[in-house]
């Protein structure tokens, strides 16, 4: 590898054209192209099936990709796979503890597998074990321990690895929110020495930790960003949630949009919503107004917006 290559290969995330067709014909990724600092923490997000397992095992050298190429760091991930394996590490979206192990023989044995010798491994492991305030589990049989507990160890072994790049598939599905607010702490923690690859479900966990956010829908990479760029990508990027059941009209600059459960938002420009937010507010709908958040940005991305036409409600459009 030549000095050039090294040095702009540090510390960057590249996938070029990645396509992963695991039956023929049905692709899980396509043409997935990103080119990110690989610190801090990137989150993608994305409907159940949308590739976000796929890509995060092609990344972590589990998977090969059918075509195109991804590098970490500048190594290849399938040319330099061997040698990639020793900076990063993953917890798989289906890790579970083994019931008959506790968190520290659990620990100790993901540590024995990297490489590490008995006391590194007690120690590394011990100390990961007490970041994450759960050294007093350190000797509890695995079966007997809360499923938020369970994903902290599986946290806590990866980060007790040399490894500088962690991939977390849903690390917090499941998780209470106390438990989930927890780990976020950690994640926030880990991220000065690490680089954090996260998947979730969880919107509000991608805007409150993530400096990058990819959107992920049927093996496309539809939008990728920071949560102020992404905003700046939707052509309307103010929001107005009509809270009063009430027919409400498509807006001369923006969308209406109507959700799964019903809820009427207009999205539109910031000047048009200062506009008919006045309007409605004059008219007694009750409403809320914001720069979109993840979610809607989310919504707007993966999916048409439907107009409400019909304004089947029983009072009366303003
Ligand atoms: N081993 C496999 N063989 C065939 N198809 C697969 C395999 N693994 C995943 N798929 C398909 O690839 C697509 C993407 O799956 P993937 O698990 O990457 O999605 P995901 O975004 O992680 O979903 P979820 O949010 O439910 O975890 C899906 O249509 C899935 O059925
Ligand atoms: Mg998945």
């Amino acid at each position: 590898m030549n000095a050039i290559y090294d040095h702009v290969g540090m510390e960057t995330l590249i996938c070029k054209g990645l396509n992963k067709e695991y039956e023929p014909g049905k692709y899980a990724l396509r043409s997935v192209s990103l080119s990110i600092p690989a610190s801090g923490i990137f989150a993608l997000i994305g409907r159940n099936g949308a590739g976000k397992t796929t890509l995060v095992r092609i990344l972590a050298t589990q998977l090969m990709p059918t075509s195109g190429s991804a590098t970490i760091d500048g190594m290849d991930v399938v040319r330099d796979a061997d040698r990639l394996r020793e900076s990063i590490a993953c917890v798989p979206q289906e890790a579970r503890l083994i019931g008959w192990l506790t968190p520290r023989q659990l620990v100790m044995s993901y540590l024995y597998w990297r490489g590490f010798g008995k006391a590194e491994a007690d120690d590394r492991g011990m100390a990961a074990l007490r970041k994450l305030g759960i050294e007093r589990f350190a000797n509890t049989l695995g079966r007997a321990l809360s499923g938020g507990i369970k994903r902290k160890v599986l946290v806590a072994a990866v980060m007790a690895s040399e490894a500088r790049v962690l991939f977390l598939d849903e690390p917090t599905t499941g998780l209470d929110p106390i438990s989930r607010a927890e780990l976020w702490g950690t994640l926030q923690k880990l991220k000065k020495d690490h680089f954090i690859f996260l998947t979730t479900h969880y919107l509000e966990e991608a805007e409150r930790l993530a400096d990058t956010i990819g959107i992920l829908d049927n093996g496309r990479l539809m939008a990728m960003g920071t949560l102020e760029e992404l905003r700046g990508m939707v052509r309307y990027p103010y929001s107005i949630k009509i809270l009063s059941k009430t027919g409400v009209e498509k807006p001369k600059h923006g969308e209406l949009i109507v959700g799964a459960d019903g809820q009427k938002q207009i999205v539109t420009t910031e000047d048009e919503a200062n506009r008919i937010s006045t309007k409605l507010i004059r008219a007694g709908v009750r409403l809320s107004m914001s720069p979109l958040s993840l979610d809607d940005i989310f919504y707007y991305v993966v999916r048409k917006p439907i107009e409400a036409g019909d304004n089947n409600d029983e009072e009366e459009s303003w």
